[in-house]
């Protein structure tokens, strides 16, 4: 059979041969065994539900062994013969080329070289599903590939609910992914919940189709970790052999080392897990890998006398580079942490003086016990970061839920209000002022043809079109768009490209308009493919979050979601091809709402009319929201966005005389 008939056959006809798990995968970490007797007969039923009547009794043994030795029914017997990856478009069965673009994107998601852990069908983040089991997949991918351009799919949490009649306007596809009533959002309920077989974290870009391997968090790391020097350095010292310390070589902290490298400085990155740290390395991700701590000392003052720029995988636990770095007195410019602490009890992080192995045992075998060693780490781990701020080392939070997860767990780590972080998160410092208020955020597109030819002319058109808005731009955002025009001037030159030919660039609502125009041009004209347009949740609309991408909202309205979802909602009729709206991602289930979009260009006149309207509304809708959050440079945007935009109207808030308040209370 080959990939075509395989797709259209959704479900295979006859019952699959039991498999071998691959040996080199890298397993996602067994889950708590949170059901009780009755709750498992019910995950059995809900898994028994996609397959014929005749198969359950040999499947329900097989289910009932996978719920119990790896806390999910993965169903790993459904796993396609095919290899996954993202194909040229025009080699997916399909009546409707958006649905064709979108079965790439989620090839793509499960590409084992994209993929943390494909056998799960986890991107990344640990937890970050594309979909709960292979029946989900193997149905929506038959439903994609049989669907017109007049009906929409609905995907409950990797779940597809069906095909419903829709119109040539409406998006193919709605992801929803762990929506759930605002009391069932405690981790317990996704570990629970989860297990059922009836919720999925999507994380932002898996569970949405728009992960483009670690390259997308590789523009963002490298505009924190630079304005993060720009902050402490003079602007006549240069980064070479200063030290930025951190952990984490999985999905999104990946990037770090290569982030660092284009920053300019000495990355030294700790990863517990071996396999994550070997996969980065040998692809080229990190320059050196280490295994013993003294080695590290060394290598690490050796390259801060000789100003060096190198990055540097250790494999062993973040806590104990800290503390060896202090009695070594080796001096840390910039700190920060990328272990998943989103998702601190199953496997995101890993406590010190245990070994990796033991924890994965106790996660599963003793999760009590594991939940007081990981806290004890974090209070450790936050000492040790202390020891080295009070010698000058600037820490910021990188939105893995760090400095909220050590404050629960008791930490010493609160500002002296007792309300505020004793550190600020990199949305507070850089990306929340310097970015987001602007409306710059990081716009991605992905060249179906996977063709590295294409993308090429796609980096090239997107340079010239920032290059002439460069000219006319306002002193306030020249930094980003020189910043922004650097990276993808050097973009090739760096290969970021992992999975699918894809690019990331911050833009703002002007740029991401024109790019996307200019772009749909060159497939007009023959010169590229059709291209998909997205981004990251974790942009200026799409996501509301409190510890993060709205970190610096400070009206009081940073624990409200009316944002992402009005966002959605605004997308999906303004001519997102697809949409989806995320429960967790990034901090945590239950610490966020996000969500994002994806669009075809096909070149035809619809598509530009769709992007103009879409980009328009998925970048404003944000600004406003931050101006009417008394942010500054969001103030400034919206009304130079209301100059140009006569159909635009946003509320603009009074500023009052705090003098005014004081003398009240
Ligand atoms: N700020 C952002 O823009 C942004 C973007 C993406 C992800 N994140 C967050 O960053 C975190 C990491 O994301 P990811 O996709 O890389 O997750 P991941 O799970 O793929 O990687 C985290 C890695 O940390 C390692 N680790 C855990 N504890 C450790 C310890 N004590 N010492 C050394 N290594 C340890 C794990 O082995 C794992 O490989 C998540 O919480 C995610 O939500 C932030």
């Amino acid at each position: 059979m080959n990939f075509k008939e395989a797709i259209l056959q959704g479900i295979p006809n006859i019952l699959p041969q039991k498999k071998e798990y691959p040996k080199d995968a890298n397993r996602a970490p067994k889950r708590k065994d949170i059901l009780t007797k009755e709750e498992k007969k019910l995950a059995l039923q809900n898994a028994l539900r996609y397959f014929p009547k005749e198969w359950h009794k040999e499947l329900a043994v097989e289910f009932a062994q996978e719920l119990n030795e790896f806390g999910r029914i993965y169903m790993y017997r459904f796993i396609p013969e095919y290899k996954m990856y993202a194909r040229p478009i025009e080699e997916y069965p399909a009546k409707s080329k958006q649905a064709a673009a979108i079965m790439l994107m989620i090839q793509n998601n499960l590409n084992p070289a994209v993929a943390q852990h494909p056998n799960e069908l986890i991107t990344y983040g640990g937890n970050g599903a594309v979909f709960q089991n292979w029946a989900q997949y193997l149905l929506t991918m038959k439903y994609l590939a049989t669907m017109t351009d007049e009906q929409t799919l609905n995907m409950y949490s990797g779940h597809p609910m069906g095909l419903f009649p829709s119109s040539k306007d409406s998006p193919r596809v709605v992801v929803t992914n762990g929506m759930m009533i605002p009391n069932y959002s405690k981790p317990d309920d996704w570990e629970k919940f989860n297990a059922l077989g009836v919720t999925q974290y999507g994380q932002m870009t898996a569970g949405s189709y728009m992960y483009i391997g670690p390259q997308g968090i590789v523009h963002g790391t490298t505009i924190t970790v630079m304005n993060a020097f720009r902050k402490i350095l003079d602007s006549s010292e240069t980064t070479a052999g200063k030290v930025f310390l951190t952990a984490g070589l999985g999905g999104m902290s990946g990037a770090q080392p290569k982030a660092g490298n284009i920053a300019g400085c000495i990355t030294v990155c700790a990863e517990i897990n071996p396999k994550a740290a070997r996969k980065r390395y040998e692809q080229g991700w990190v320059d050196v890998l280490i295994e013993d701590i003294d080695e590290l000392v060394s290598r690490v003052k050796s390259g801060q006398k000789n100003k060096e720029i190198i990055s540097i995988a250790f494999i062993g636990n973040i806590v104990n580079v800290w503390e060896k770095f202090d009695k070594e007195n080796i001096y840390v410019h910039v700190g920060s942490d990328q272990t998943s602490l989103h998702n601190p009890w199953s496997g995101g992080y890993y406590p010190v003086d245990v070994s990796f192995e033991e924890s994965n045992r106790m996660i599963k075998e003793a999760p009590d016990e594991f939940k007081k060693k990981v806290q004890e780490s974090l209070r450790r781990h936050a000492a040790s970061i202390n020891n080295h701020t009070a010698k000058g080392t600037y820490f910021f939070d990188y939105g893995n839920a760090f400095l909220l997860e050590a404050s629960r767990a008791g930490a010493d780590i609160m500002a002296e209000n007792g309300i505020d972080f004793r550190y600020s998160s990199y949305v507070q410092d850089i990306l929340g002022p310097m970015c987001f208020d602007y409306g710059f955020g990081p716009f991605r597109w992905v060249c179906t043809s996977g063709k590295p030819e294409d993308l090429d002319i796609t980096d090239n058109i997107a340079m010239t079109v920032l290059q002439e808005i460069m000219e006319n731009s306002p002193e306030e955002i020249q930094l980003q768009m020189n910043d922004n025009i650097t990276w993808i001037r050097e973009a090739k030159t760096n290969k970021l490209v992992v999975g699918s030919q894809a690019r990331i660039l911050y833009a703002d609502a002007e740029g991401r308009a024109k790019i996307a125009k200019a772009f749909n041009d060159a497939v007009a004209e023959g010169k590229i493919g059709p291209v998909v347009l997205g981004r990251d949740h974790h942009d200026v609309s799409g996501t509301d979050s409190p510890y993060r991408e709205t970190s610096n909202i400070y009206d009081g309205s940073k624990f409200t979601a009316d944002m992402a979802i009005q966002n959605v909602i605004g997308d999906s009729f303004r001519g997102a091809t697809w949409v989806s709206i995320h429960n967790g991602g990034g901090v945590g289930w239950g610490e966020v709402t996000n969500g994002g979009f994806g669009m075809l260009l096909d070149g035809t006149p619809e598509a530009e009319a769709r992007l103009k309207n879409m980009l328009f509304y998925d970048v404003n809708n944000g600004i406003a929201r931050r101006s009417w959050a008394r942010n500054k440079e969001a103030l400034f945007a919206i009304k130079r966005e209301m100059e140009r935009s006569p159909n635009l109207k946003v509320t603009l808030p009074n500023l009052v005389n705090e003098k005014l308040l004081e003398d009240l209370y």
